[in-house]
């Protein structure tokens, strides 16, 4: 490696991470003569189509008749000219015919956005993006997302609405699975690697798509872990950790930004100037584009925010809101407030100005259609595949691993493999899989039968993934009982995470557990394999089980990933992005959180709970390897430093163990002392190192002071002097200590 090889990832999320495309606002815009001249010739009513996006799905009604009336209702639309971009469209020919519908038949000839989830892979689908960031390897994982949007690309997508990148600290919240999960400057290092993944250099290559930075903001932290719910934070908090992320998208290049559902200390996001006007086109100069979420415009009326459809418009537009995803409020209620003068038609003007240079950076009014024989060709490549592969099991953390029980010897005569899950192709792909296939995915089952031609493998369901009680414990207990050891596959279906599937508990289902607890009881060496989309509260297993790899849902390559790790052909290193709390109770339990006055200790008037204990379960940061690690000779220098500069710190890194293997180096730092309180611990630098059996390694990484910078009461951003603790480690909790002075206070 190379020497301070981190300098990117330590300091320049701000610096250097040079903005590519429409979202480059310090650059003249690029064809702007020609959108100046085409705006010039609109009429207010193509305006607002440019402004309008409906679903553009594939009518699929079985009755041919709606289908053709359903087809010509939206090629009508698209004709007059009173839609600018798509919403689920898909599939080279399919868009080609409604695109040319746009560029030859609609007034202007201006060609279609077409937008669709390509959240975590398009038909090659890589794991959940929790899964991803487990990696703790941004740089593979814009390797991903380049996947993502070539085949996307290829199937007529030209805009994705991602990266998803909201930060959660709650597990309860389906959406934690789309999310970098706990951690803001984890996320910020994977939201601008997946930009510059589906943006690339030049987003009007044929390879490359629009990305979109959502949902702006704070939509990670609703109350009570409920989807799509109230949102209170303080204004520092919605600084440091919810928009932390957004800006480092827009430093990135993002191209759009897509409003939340949720209100923010009261004002709705989609109504929200501060957030749209202020941070995101004032202090950040943000020149892309800002779309709603679906329908989120009209319901800023239940929100108790706008009075009516009329009010809803009028407020996002002000607010900034460019396109309305699917609300129809604009398309409805614009021409109207323009004629009473509730809107100036320059506030639309400035707004399909930015929709247009969108369609002009993706060089869509030069070539408009794709290339159906590149769809065929592109879709799930064996190169795609073998990438999904590895992100896969290099997303899986090993979270215990008693006496060695991982790896399985691959001599094993009789293995039993039981679970709900271990058929299933559905559910390893997780959520937001639009596009993936069920019958690409490789089951449990597949994969290690593929790598165990000669074991005899002894599978029962036990039970479902739900459901009252287990329906086969017995047979379940009769193949564990023929088998050397047992592999037991739990945790949720795909449709336990995601949107609208908040969870009230984190535990494991009622008879997953009952499963569980009767193969313990067989002694059979047991290893627990969770497939999930959220971290899951799972004392029982931690107690019980012999070994446990948390998988995530991971994607199309599921069970051969599985088994890389499971017999050893991959030694993992991933990382939990979100912390496994004892109980769901718990939440919210995150790794920074602050110290109180009374932190925990046996002492009865201390911050901690009389039934469960106040550490959580498994740690952001916590995994296990087959092999172990020793730090030394941790050195920082210079000892004091200016709040502009920056410190470098290294640290000798051993492989300890009986094989090769990877770490996560991680560098904490903690603010002892400050105007304001400071978290306990915060990420600042990390690098995954593999080190061979027997060697070390010097890990070197460059800090920017400016990491330290927080929002003091009166909300100037500080870096203040004074001592900054430093840990380095395997994960936040131990780690070899130093410190080093800041001695020269900036506000800004
Ligand atoms: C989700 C967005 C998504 C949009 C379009 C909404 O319900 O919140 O994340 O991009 O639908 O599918």
């Amino acid at each position: 490696m190379s020497p301070f090889k981190n300098l990117i990832a330590a300091t320049a999320i701000l610096l250097m991470l040079s903005a590519r495309t429409s979202g480059d606002s310090t650059s003249p815009p690029p064809h702007q003569a020609r959108i100046a001249e085409l705006l010039a010739r609109m009429s207010l009513q193509e305006k607002i189509g440019q402004l309008n996006m409906r679903g553009g799905g594939q009518p699929m009604d079985v009755n041919p008749g709606m289908r053709d009336q359903n087809l010509n209702e939206l090629l009508g639309e698209i004709r007059s000219g009173a839609v600018g971009s798509l919403l689920g469209a898909n599939g080279a020919d399919y868009i080609n015919k409604l695109q040319r519908c746009a560029v030859e038949e609609s007034p202007h000839k201006i060609p279609l956005l077409v937008g669709n989830d390509v959240i975590h892979g398009f038909r090659t689908i890589f794991p959940i993006p929790l899964g991803e960031a487990a990696t703790f390897q941004p740089e593979l994982i814009e390797r991903a997302a380049t996947v993502a949007a070539r085949e996307a690309r290829a199937a007529g997508t030209n805009w994705t609405f991602a990266p998803m990148i909201d930060v959660c600290r709650d597990a309860r919240w389906g959406r934690i699975a789309e999310t970098a999960g706990e951690d803001h400057y984890l996320g910020a290092l994977m939201a601008a690697a997946r930009v510059r993944g589906f943006q690339g250099d030049r987003v009007d290559a044929p390879d490359r798509v629009l990305a979109c930075g959502k949902h702006y903001v704070a939509y990670g932290a609703p109350e009570g872990g409920r989807d799509y719910n109230t949102v209170d934070v303080s204004m520092q908090t919605l600084h440091e950790v919810h928009l932390a992320t957004f800006h480092t998208a827009v430093r990135a290049g993002v191209a759009s930004m897509m409003t939340s559902f949720n209100e923010i200390n009261g004002v709705p996001a989609s109504g929200n100037e501060y957030v749209m006007r202020t941070v995101l086109r004032g202090d950040w100069a943000f020149g892309g584009f800002v779309v709603s979420d679906y329908n989120a415009i009209p319901e800023m009326i239940l929100h108790g925010y706008a009075a009516d459809r009329a009010d809803a418009a009028a407020k996002a537009l002000r607010a900034g809101v460019d396109i309305d995803m699917c609300g129809f409020a604009y398309r409805d209620e614009l021409a109207g407030l323009v004629a009473s003068g509730r809107v100036s038609e320059k506030l639309i003007d400035e707004s399909v100005n930015r929709v247009l240079r969108a369609k002009a950076s993706l060089g869509l009014f030069e070539s408009p259609y794709s290339d159906s024989s590149l769809e065929k060709r592109t879709l799930l490549a064996a190169e795609h595949r073998a990438l999904a592969r590895d992100i896969a099991r290099r997303s899986m953390v090993l979270l215990k691993n008693n006496k060695e029980l991982l790896p399985l010897p691959k001599s094993i005569k009789r293995l039993a493999l039981i679970g709900p899950l271990i058929d299933s192709r559905r559910d390893p792909l997780g959520t937001w899989a639009c596009y993936g296939e069920d019958q690409n995915v490789v089951t449990v089952r597949a994969g290690l039968a593929a790598a165990l031609p000669q074991t005899e493998i002894l599978t029962a369901r036990g039970c479902d993934v739900r459901g009252e009680s287990p329906f086969g414990v017995d047979e379940a207990v009769v193949a564990a009982n023929a088998a050397e050891a047992v592999v037991l596959v739990l945790g949720e279906s795909e449709d336990m995470s995601g949107e609208g599937h908040s969870r009230a508990s984190i535990e494991l289902p009622a008879p997953q557990l009952a499963l569980a607890k009767s193969l313990f009881d067989t002694g059979k060496p047991c290893v627990v394999v969770l497939l999930t989309g959220r971290p899951l509260a799972i004392p029982t297993l931690a107690e019980s089980a012999g070994a446990i790899l948390c998988a995530w849902h991971p994607g199309t390559e599921c069970g051969h990933a599985i088994a890389d790790v499971l017999l050893g052909d991959f030694n993992p290193a991933g990382r939990l992005p979100a912390t496994f709390p004892r109980a769901t109770g718990q939440i919210p339990i995150h790794y920074n959180h602050k110290n109180t006055g009374r932190p925990p200790t046996a002492d009865r008037y201390t911050s901690k709970y009389i039934d469960v204990a106040w550490t959580p379960q498994y740690s952001f940061g916590f995994g296990l390897s087959y092999t172990t690690f020793a730090y030394s000779d941790l050195r920082v220098e210079p000892a004091t430093v200016d709040a502009d500069g920056s410190i470098r710190i290294s640290v000798n890194v051993a492989n300890t163990g009986r094989r090769d293997g990877e770490e996560v180096v991680q560098v904490y730092f903690r603010d002892p002392i400050a105007s304001r309180t400071r978290p306990v611990r915060q990420l600042c630098a990390f690098e995954r190192v593999a080190i061979a059996v027997g060697q070390s390694k010097c890990v070197e990484f460059s800090i920017s002071a400016d990491l330290f910078a927080f929002y003091n009461w009166d909300m100037k951003r500080v870096v203040e002097p004074g001592e900054i603790e430093l840990y380095v480690g395997g994960n936040p909790a131990d780690g070899l200590k130093t410190s080093v002075q800041v001695i020269d206070a900036i506000a800004r």
